[in-house]
């Protein structure tokens, strides 16, 4: 039997990598964050409900040794290892060992599967860390990084390189996803969807970066395509930038403008006239974050949290080489700008700005 482990299965990504796998269909075991068997049904159950079919769940922490312990290896031709604490404030220890620890684990345990034939590390673009030019899909070796999570991604790609060179390893490194698909749906709410309920607040006196800096971004479904396609084979011991290529990637500015034109559709944000915000200087933003953090408060920690871990990025010019993920997937990739604008449309027709929800937002 040919079967497929996924893990952190009930993830954003995993699960639709989950999905992608059925509709192919391949068999699944769902490998799910658990700490106890309860938890293990409990959420067993609600993937279940969700993707229907024929599933196998099977989870563990990877905080624990033996994590997968339970794994019946013997039918495991592949394995997509996508679990990760994935907070961009994830703290040095707990990167090291969920995420570095981790892929240690999945690699580990894939060199015991005598039948398997791919290991997918699902990466994440920010393993370039503070490397600015041309991004190339190959091995990274950055100077530096902006925060733990990205330091964590680049060393579980070193791990795999170094401690795991004869597994059929493949690294699909992630840029930030903007939404499920091209419709801009988003089923999960990520430091580009908090940046805009922030800015649709009003609560962003200034936004930190350089307005010429191109954004990389990608669609959920690109990356669970780009998953699922790896599993036939190729690019072993390759590395597949999953993000549009540069041409196509909107400048800061640009996502700004379209951001603040697609609000003002919604008579609400018209109503308190909220101004687009200046960019402000690296050193400018760190004195504002260094401020919010002093004097407290939620919402303050909410702008330090979520936008203060990632800025650094907003200063850099990073220019990915992303030739293979269309290959994989054969389709281009959807226009970001207006991929940005439904978002933003979507976001106020739900409530996810923290706009009046089931009102109706756009004028
Ligand atoms: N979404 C993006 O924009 C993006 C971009 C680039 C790369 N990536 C990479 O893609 C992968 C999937 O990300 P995602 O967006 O799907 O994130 P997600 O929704 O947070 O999924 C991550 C999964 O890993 C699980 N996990 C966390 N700690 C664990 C532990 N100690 N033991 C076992 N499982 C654990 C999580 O469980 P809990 O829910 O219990 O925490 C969750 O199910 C990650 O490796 C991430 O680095 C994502």
């Amino acid at each position: 039997m040919n079967r497929v482990l996924v893990t952190g299965a009930d993830g954003y990504l995993g699960s639709r990598i989950v999905a992608s796998c059925l509709a192919d269909q391949r068999d699944v075991i769902a490998w799910i964050h658990a700490r106890n068997p309860i938890e293990l049904e409990h959420r067993s159950h609600a993937l279940k409900e969700r993707l229907g079919g024929d599933l196998e769940c099977a989870g563990g922490d990877l905080l624990d040794p033996d994590a997968f312990s339970t794994i019946d290896r013997l039918g495991i031709s592949a394995i997509v290892h996508a679990a990760a604490v994935t907070r961009f404030n994830v703290d040095r220890r707990a990167a090291r060992r969920v995420n570095v620890a981790g892929t240690s684990a999945a690699a580990a345990l894939a060199q015991r599967c005598p039948r398997l034939e791919r290991f997918v590390f699902l990466g994440s673009a920010f393993a370039a860390g503070l490397l600015e030019g041309s991004i190339e899909e190959g091995p990274l070796a950055p100077d530096g990084f902006a925060n733990n999570y990205e330091w964590s991604k680049w060393k579980s790609e070193q791990v795999l390189q170094e401690d795991h060179a004869e597994l059929p390893w493949t690294v699909l490194r992630a840029a930030t996803v903007i939404a499920d698909d091209e419709s801009g749906a988003c089923g999960q709410l990520n430091v580009v969807h908090d940046t805009l309920r922030l800015l649709y607040q009003g609560l962003l006196s200034v936004i930190p970066g350089e307005p010429s800096v191109p954004v990389c971004l990608v669609t959920a479904d690109m990356v669970a395509q780009a998953a699922v396609r790896l599993l036939e084979g190729p690019f072993v011991g390759r590395f597949v930038n999953a993000c549009a290529p540069v041409e196509s990637c909107p400048t800061l500015d640009t996502l700004l403008t379209v951001a603040m034109d697609s609000f003002q559709a919604c008579p609400e944000f018209r109503r308190r006239r909220i101004q687009r915000p200046p960019f402000c200087r690296r050193d400018a933003f760190e004195l504002l974050v260094q401020g919010l953090r002093r004097h407290g408060g939620s919402l303050s920690e909410q702008v330090a949290g979520s936008l203060a871990p990632f800025a650094p990025q907003l200063f850099l010019r990073k220019q990915f080489v992303a030739r293979r993920v269309s290959m994989l997937t054969g389709r281009a990739f959807p226009d970001m700008a207006a991929l940005l604008s439904r978002l933003c449309e979507r976001m106020l027709a739900t409530g996810a700005c923290g706009n009046r929800a089931g009102v109706r937002a756009i004028a």
